[in-house]
């Protein structure tokens, strides 16, 4: 049996060709897409990473010897379908890069202080009723090339595994009132203002923990109307 999901649904995602991003110029499709069945064995075959996740993954401030610099804050969200279910026992994984903008990597050569107590990876399951929760320091904005003075807004990474290795989603978030924002091609690519919107962390006093870290939400819808902007899901 096929299932075709209404056009509608994928309106909320970025458009693989956004100029202003220009990496995107590069990568796009210029040829219409070949729709390809799933296999069996995409569907039913081993999924990496849920057997492997350990307690402590979910807090990026504990990885090391010291603690990290920089803001702690509590990252908390909900995953749901379109109907508003939550979806239990999807392996969410973030990373990001640390208070000054820099992420630990061989290709980011950003002049801005590695941080030894910082990865910058984790990784959690979401719970029965589908929330998931991370301790994690806020992200600095980084300058990355795209064109003159370009700087990314603070944000983070996230990406979601299903039950079938199919089923990947990535994504990526940011933070109320950043002034960066609205002047992000990334950002910018998904067509939609509330597709935009929807890729906003909100600020939530009730995650936030006295004496300890500031708590934000962001909720992660995976398909319908008010599906999250999903990075790749090309139309
Ligand atoms: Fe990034």
């Amino acid at each position: 049996m096929t299932f075709i999901y209404p056009v509608d649904s994928n309106t909320a995602h970025p458009l693989p060709l956004s100029p202003e991003y220009k990496s995107s110029i590069k990568r796009a499709p210029n040829k219409p897409l070949i729709p390809m069945r799933h296999t069996l064995s995409e569907l039913t075959g081993p999924v990496y990473g849920h057997e492997t996740v350990r307690e402590g993954d979910a807090d990026l401030t504990t990885q090391h010897a010291g603690e990290p610099l920089g803001e702690r804050i509590i990252v908390h969200g909900h995953v749901r379908d379109e109907d508003g279910r939550g979806v239990p026992n999807s392996l969410v994984e973030i990373w990001q890069a640390n208070a000054c903008g820099r992420y630990v990597h061989v290709r980011d050569q950003h002049p801005a202080p590695l941080d030894p107590n910082f990865t910058g990876a984790g990784r959690t399951q979401s719970d029965a009723s589908g929330y998931y929760r991370f301790v994690t320091i806020k992200p600095g904005a980084y300058p990355w090339g795209n064109h003159h003075n370009a700087w990314r807004p603070a944000h983070i990474h996230l990406s979601l595994f299903g039950p079938a290795f199919a089923t990947r989603l990535v994504t990526q978030f940011f933070f109320p009132g950043d002034p960066l924002i609205p002047l992000d091609p990334i950002f910018n690519s998904v067509p939609t203002k509330s597709g935009r919107e929807r890729l906003m962390a909100s600020y939530a006093h009730d995650v936030t923990e006295p004496e300890f870290a500031l708590g934000y939400r962001f909720d992660v819808v995976l398909r319908g109307r008010k599906a999250t902007p999903f990075e790749g899901s090309a139309r």
